[in-house]
């Protein structure tokens, strides 16, 4: 292999290719997805970039489901409303600020009188389980990140998130992990782990990839911005997309 071709710039430059407009962040229930974006988002220190969750675009359930909650599948890429979020991105690419819904995990319901305000920006990160199973999502934008945590170590964490920040008992979340978590994890999530460009083992814990990404997207928006001011001399896009 020709030596460039196997420099970590080379890599990245490949997985995201020439237009840069965001990050799709994918992996199993508390991965460290989440934590990974915030890490980037935290280190960029740009308000260029923004941060949607898929968790976000949840449909709310009826009352009838909200009767039977654990017979529902929130595993299942049903449970989204991909409609609703591929406008949304679709919104912030073309430069207009959106309302994204916010879900409530306690209710099982988006509240019907506030929003989170997301401007239009630059950089997009898009977080959430099944972000490379639609093929309209997966294309979106180009850098597949895939967070990979070992399922031990993710069950052990969600037992204590959904314990202590989502109103669950311990019972009801490991009911909830055996008949419908892990069996969506092994149809739906690692099935789409293989169009990741970049794997990151140990999520939040592996500060070297964290660092490697976060250096590319300043690299980009170093670029955006040079194209910007010599747009006639420095012709690299008329437009920027990660
Ligand atoms: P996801 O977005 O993939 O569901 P989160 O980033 O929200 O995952 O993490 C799930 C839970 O695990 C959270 O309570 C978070 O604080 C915790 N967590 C995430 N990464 C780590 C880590 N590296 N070490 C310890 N706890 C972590
Ligand atoms: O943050 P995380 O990626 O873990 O969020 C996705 C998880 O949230 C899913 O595995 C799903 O089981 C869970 N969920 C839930 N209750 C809801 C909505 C989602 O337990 N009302």
């Amino acid at each position: 292999m020709p030596e460039e071709t196997n420099s970590i710039d080379y890599i990245m430059e490949k997985a995201s290719g020439p237009h840069f407009s965001g990050l799709r962040v994918s992996g199993g229930t508390a991965s460290g997805k989440t934590t990974v974006c915030d890490m980037i988002i935290q280190q960029l220190h740009d308000h260029r970039v923004v941060l949607v969750n898929q968790d976000s675009f949840y449909r709310g359930l009826n009352t009838e489901e909200l009767k039977r909650v654990h017979e529902y599948n929130f595993d299942h890429p049903d449970a989204f409303d991909t409609e609703q979020l591929l406008e949304c991105v679709e919104k912030l690419k073309s430069g207009q600020s959106v309302q994204v819904p916010i879900y409530d995990f306690k209710q099982h319901r988006r509240s019907s009188d506030s929003f989170r305000q997301v401007n239009a920006s630059d950089v997009i990160i898009l977080e959430g389980i099944l972000v490379f199973h639609d093929q309209r999502v997966r294309n979106l934008m180009n850098m597949k990140i895939f967070v990979d945590t070992d399922a031990d170590v993710r069950l052990a964490r969600r037992i204590r998130r959904d314990t202590v920040e989502r109103g669950r008992d311990v019972n009801s979340v490991l009911e909830q992990y055996a008949k419908f978590v892990k069996p969506a994890f092994d149809d739906f999530v690692l099935p789409s782990k293989k169009y990741a460009d970049v794997i990151i083992p140990r999520g939040g814990d592996n500060h070297v990839a964290i660092d490697l990404i976060v250096q590319h997207i300043r690299t980009k928006l170093g670029e955006h911005d040079l194209c910007k001011i010599y747009p006639n001399v420095y012709v690299i896009q008329s437009t920027f997309q990660i």
